[in-house]
């Protein structure tokens, strides 16, 4: 699990070196990258960051307590596995693994609609339910059957996705061919050159852990088979034209938690309450869409200060550990996401190695609670923070 010199991992950032390592250039600049010349991917970082935790003493640490209620589930930390499209091509049968490690560090772990492994097999884990993700494609009939496999392999809360009804310009991405284009030697870089300088991905993922398609929509779309095809097919399949009326219409087909991701915006965050989301994902897609935004960390208190008492917010774009998550719960959010560091983690080590990461971030977040004076996460506030 530790990098070539054996080292062990001990941040989010010795899991991205590892990951870096074993992955093939076109899979990691897809995690890793974002839009544009990734001005709001730093931003979300740096912003967290940059806020500031007080630290208050002796105030009996010995109470500390990390967990919390979201949605009528006990969270033994307030984290969420993010959806992530492909991202159970980072480790064999990724999303399977993944949801393993979240089972055991007794977090949610949400499925995306273009994640590798389907709603059943993940669903078999335990019996701890999965959260979904969904786009909204053109035919609503798919949608509704797709909802309806949800539901029957145990889910009861549905992120929906409403950033994403154009795709964000990601350079990287362009570069490696993933949306076509790369003439003769660049197939060959990106393609079999890629596989053979990462042979242990190469043998476990790419030969022995297919299929690699994207198992939930697999069989309503023939040309799903490849990975690559992603792009095209979320060019060609995605519904753009959504808007807040067929945000009501899920709202009537979905019986369980109804979440939305991606406001980003006050206006919008009033209006994901006014359709009866009951509650919203403060995003902007870890910066992977519309470059220049401003961070999450940026716009959670203004959110939180609008709609804060009416829903249940989440956050997500930068979270990288423990601190970040008291910093995300003091500016009023009930726990966090995170996307890239699940999957640098699996991609370096696996299950292990994602157990591992969890660990380290809870052992943060116990020592911000018990330093910043908070104690307990359900009694975060603004004041941990200067
Ligand atoms: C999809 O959600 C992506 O960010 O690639």
């Amino acid at each position: 699990m530790g990098d070539s010199l054996n080292l062990l991992p001990a941040s989010f950032a010795d899991f991205r070196r590892a990951a870096e390592k074993r992955l093939p250039r076109f899979l990691f600049d897809y995690i890793d990258g974002g839009a544009g010349a990734e001005v709001t991917l730093r931003r979300n970082t740096a912003d967290w960051e940059a806020v500031q935790l007080t630290q208050k003493v002796l105030r009996d640490a010995s109470r500390m307590d990390c967990s919390v209620d979201l949605f009528g589930e006990q969270l033994a930390l307030p984290l969420v596995l993010a959806p992530i499209g492909m991202g159970g091509m980072s480790a064999r049968r990724g999303e399977v693994q993944a949801k393993r490690a979240a089972d055991k560090a007794g977090i949610p772990f949400c499925l995306s609609t273009v994640g590798i492994c389907t709603l059943e097999e993940v669903g078999a884990v335990s019996d701890r339910p999965a959260w979904f993700q969904l786009y909204m494609l053109k035919d609503r009939g798919i949608v509704q059957e797709i909802l309806g496999r949800a539901w029957n392999s145990g889910v009861r809360t549905l992120v929906f996705t409403i950033d994403l009804a154009v795709l964000g310009t990601r350079y990287r991405d362009i570069r490696n061919g993933m949306a076509g284009g790369l003439g003769p030697w660049g197939r060959l870089r990106s393609g079999p050159l890629d596989w053979l300088l990462h042979p242990r991905w190469a043998w476990d993922v790419g030969l022995k852990g297919g299929p690699h398609g994207f198992g939930n929509i697999a069989m309503y779309v023939k040309q799903s088979k490849n990975p690559r095809d992603y792009l095209h097919w979320t060019g060609t399949q995605f519904d753009a034209s959504v808007t807040w009326k067929d945000i009501e219409w899920l709202r009537q087909v979905w019986k369980g938690n109804l979440v939305l991701k991606g406001v980003l915006d006050t206006d919008d965050a009033r209006q994901a309450v006014a359709v009866g989301a009951d509650g919203m994902i403060v995003s902007n897609h870890g910066g992977r869409q519309l470059d220049g935004v401003a961070s999450t960390a940026t716009m959670l208190p203004r959110i939180a200060d609008a709609v804060g008492s009416d829903t249940t917010l989440l956050v997500d774009g930068g979270i990288r550990s423990g601190q970040d998550l008291v910093r995300a719960l003091a500016l009023g959010a009930k726990a966090a996401l995170v996307g890239r560091p699940w999957v640098m983690a699996l991609a370096a080590g696996g299950e292990a190695a994602l157990s591992r990461y969890l660990g380290l971030v809870k052992q943060d977040m116990r020592t911000a609670l018990g330093l910043s004076g908070a104690i307990n996460a359900r009694d975060v506030g603004r004041g941990v923070l200067l």
